[in-house]
This record gives C-alpha cells, structure tokens and sequence, in this order.
C-alpha cells in the first residue's frame, strides 16, 4: 500500500522546509527529504515511531504482506474471475514519486473492480472504485518463500463503506529482457525525485486492462495496509500470473524508491498467517 501518511503529512506544512532542506542537501539522494517512516528495516520500527499512528503495525493479527504458500491455499467454491471494468484509453495520467513508492492517480471515477459477491458485492457497499496504483519493488508478497522482482498494487475504495480492496500483480524480469509496452506508458515520465510529479503526456495512452495477466487465477485473504497505519479488513486478490518487464524498468522503479531513504527495496517483510486462510481461485 502507499504512503498516504506522507502526502498527508507534506499537505502538514512540510513542503516549505522540505524545499529548503532540499536546496542544501541536494547531495547522492535525489531530493532526499525525511519521510514520516522508510523501509529500512522493512517495517518493523514504525510502531515505535514517536507521532506515527502505527501500534496496529506491531499488535495486529491480520497483517499484510504474507508468505503465501500454493500447497497450503483452499480451494473455494464460492470464488469466481474477478470483474475488472477498467479504461482501456487512459491519458494524463499523473505519475508522481512518493518517496520510495512510485504512483499513479487515476483521474476517472469509472475504473471499478468487481468481486466474488461472496467476498464484496453490492449487498455490501456500492462498488471497489480504482484510485491509484503503485510499485513495490522486490514484491511485498513471497509465495513458497521466493519474492518476484516487483508487485503491483491496485487500490480500491468504496465511497460509501470505506471497504478498502487491493488487487495486486506481480513483475518478473523477463528472459529476453524485452521491455513492457504498456509499462512504458507511464515510466519513463517518473520523476527522479520526492517532491516531483509528472504527467504522462497525452499522447502516450494506457490500456489499463493490458496491466492485468489474461489467466484470471488468484489468491484471496483478508489483511492490512502494508504500510503506517496498517489498518486491517483490506481485502487482498493476488493474480497468481506475473507479466514481465525489463531490467532496465525495474532500475527505474529502484532509482525512484531510493529517493526517499536511499534503499531500492520498499516491501514490508512478511507477517504472521496467524488464524486466517489463503484461498485460491484457478481460472
Ligand atoms: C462485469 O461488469 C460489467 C459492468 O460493470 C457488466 O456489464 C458485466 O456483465 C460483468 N461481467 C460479469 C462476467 O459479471
Ligand atoms: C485514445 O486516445 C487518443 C488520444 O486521446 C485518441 O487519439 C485515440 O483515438 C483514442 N483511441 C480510442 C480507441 O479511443
Ligand atoms: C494531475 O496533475 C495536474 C497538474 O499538476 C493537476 O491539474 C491534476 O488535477 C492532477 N490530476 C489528478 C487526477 O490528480
Ligand atoms: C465513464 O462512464 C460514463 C458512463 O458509462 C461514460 O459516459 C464515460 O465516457 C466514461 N469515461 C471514461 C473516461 O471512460
Ligand atoms: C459482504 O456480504 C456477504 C454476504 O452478506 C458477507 O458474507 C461478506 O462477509 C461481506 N463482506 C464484507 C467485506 O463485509
Ligand atoms: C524533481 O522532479 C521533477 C519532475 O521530474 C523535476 O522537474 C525537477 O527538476 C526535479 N528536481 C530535482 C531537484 O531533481
Ligand atoms: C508524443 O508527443 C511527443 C512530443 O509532442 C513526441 O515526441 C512523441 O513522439 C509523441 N508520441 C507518440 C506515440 O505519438
Ligand atoms: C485493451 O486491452 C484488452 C486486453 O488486453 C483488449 O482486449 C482490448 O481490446 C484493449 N482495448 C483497446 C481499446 O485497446
Ligand atoms: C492459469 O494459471 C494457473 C496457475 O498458474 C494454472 O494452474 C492454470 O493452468 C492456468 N490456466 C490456463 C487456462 O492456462
Ligand atoms: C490510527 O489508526 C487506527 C487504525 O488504522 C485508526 O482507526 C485511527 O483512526 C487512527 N487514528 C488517527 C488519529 O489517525
Ligand atoms: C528511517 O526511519 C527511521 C525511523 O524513523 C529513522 O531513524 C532513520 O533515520 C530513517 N532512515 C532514513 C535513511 O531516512
Ligand atoms: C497451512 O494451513 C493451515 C490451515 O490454514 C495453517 O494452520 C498452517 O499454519 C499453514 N502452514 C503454513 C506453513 O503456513
Ligand atoms: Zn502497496
């Protein structure tokens, strides 16, 4: 999940020094600014945070990322192909750099997940609308103890209940090193650094559905935001099919997550299973 705490607290009134500190330490870290909390102890310092809003970081039992293991999910009768309705013409698209978390904020309303009604339907709420979908590089999620080289989130909110659902893509470098057209939409416009945000230009359009692999197979489990507060009750569909990029749009991501705290990766480590079930739906 992303740094919503961040932009938040920037929105506080730290932009003003953030820019002046950016003017006298314009040094290795490209407009290094300090972040509220970073990924280099993958997490497990932010309960501890003076002023950070995280003890559920650090007490919660629902908690994600997971090691998810494909010879311990349940298969699930009642789990169908998740309905994804999703622009296939997106231009504009603001790409903005939040620290160690690359972003992109969609700016229509109509690009909506549907899920299996017995996880979320209409009976619950009024629908899983797309708001912006980020990078984490490695994957925040391992399956058999193995991270691929990136995932993908895709965050949806239902305006009514709150019901936060992501759906999740994971990236492997491919063996040719070819590069993905539909990543290059958007990449190259990422900027080098925190405080920045672009704009992909209007004639570079994203076929937003082309971001999803065509086996429709998946994980669910109920777990968290993986990042401060790590509310719980976030539904999580993980495709189980990754898509491919290249190593050179892999360094891209890295280079724009180092600009927060200097360090590639930006993965929560993994939490406890605890009570729950990971289901698996195989389309
Ligand atoms: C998917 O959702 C769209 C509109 O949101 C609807 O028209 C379509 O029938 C749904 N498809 C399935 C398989 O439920
Ligand atoms: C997609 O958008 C571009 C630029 O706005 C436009 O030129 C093109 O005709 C659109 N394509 C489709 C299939 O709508
Ligand atoms: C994208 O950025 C532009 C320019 O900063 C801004 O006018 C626009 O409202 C932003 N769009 C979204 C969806 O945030
Ligand atoms: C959003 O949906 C409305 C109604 O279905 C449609 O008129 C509009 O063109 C859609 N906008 C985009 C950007 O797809
Ligand atoms: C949605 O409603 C169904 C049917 O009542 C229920 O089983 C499910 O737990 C609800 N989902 C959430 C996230 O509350
Ligand atoms: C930050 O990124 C923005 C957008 O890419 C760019 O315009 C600006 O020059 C960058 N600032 C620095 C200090 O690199
Ligand atoms: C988009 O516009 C830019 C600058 O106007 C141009 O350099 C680029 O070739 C265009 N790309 C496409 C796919 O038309
Ligand atoms: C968008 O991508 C989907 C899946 O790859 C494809 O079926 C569809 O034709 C594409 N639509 C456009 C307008 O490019
Ligand atoms: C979809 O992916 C799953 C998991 O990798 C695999 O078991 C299944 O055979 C695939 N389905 C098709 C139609 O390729
Ligand atoms: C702190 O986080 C908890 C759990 O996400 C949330 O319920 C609460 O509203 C947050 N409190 C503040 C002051 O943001
Ligand atoms: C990371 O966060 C911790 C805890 O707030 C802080 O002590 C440390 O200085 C930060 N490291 C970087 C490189 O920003
Ligand atoms: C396998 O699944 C069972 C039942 O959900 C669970 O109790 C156990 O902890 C899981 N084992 C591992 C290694 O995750
Ligand atoms: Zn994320």
């Amino acid at each position: 999940m992303a740094r919503h705490s961040v932009q938040q607290s920037r929105v506080g009134g730290l932009l003003l020094p953030a820019l002046v500190a950016a003017l006298f330490f314009a040094g290795p870290v490209l407009g290094a600014e300090e972040l509220a909390f970073n990924h280099t102890l993958g997490g497990v310092d932010w309960p501890y945070i003076p002023g950070l809003n995280a003890s559920l970081c650090g007490t919660g039992t629902m908690q994600s990322p997971l090691n998810i293991i494909p010879g311990n999910t349940t298969t699930a009768s009642t789990l169908t192909a998740l309905n994804l309705s999703y622009a296939t013409n997106v231009s504009l698209l603001n790409v903005t750099n939040e620290g160690d978390v690359v972003e992109l904020v969609i700016s229509s309303g109509n690009n909506s997940v549907k899920l299996p009604p017995s996880i979320y339907s209409t009976t619950n709420g009024s629908g899983l609308v797309l708001q912006q979908f980020h990078f984490h590089t490695p994957s925040e999620h391992m399956f058999d103890g193995i991270f691929y080289a990136a995932e993908m989130h895709f965050v949806h909110k239902d305006s009514v209940t709150g019901q936060q659902a992501v759906v999740a893509v994971l990236l492997k470098l491919d063996p040719t090193d070819t590069r993905n057209p539909d990543l290059d939409k958007f990449l190259p416009f990422t900027p080098n650094n925190y405080t920045g945000v672009q704009q992909a230009p209007a004639n570079s359009t994203l076929n937003l559905t082309n971001l999803f692999p065509s086996n429709s197979s998946y994980w669910y489990y109920n777990g968290s935001l993986t990042t401060p507060p790590c509310t719980q009750n976030v539904l999580w569909l993980i495709f189980q099919n990754p898509l491919t990029f290249s190593v050179s749009q892999l360094l891209t991501l890295e280079v724009a997550n180092a600009g927060g705290d200097g360090a590639r990766a930006d993965n929560r480590l993994v939490q406890l299973l605890n009570s729950r079930t990971v289901s698996v739906f195989r389309g």
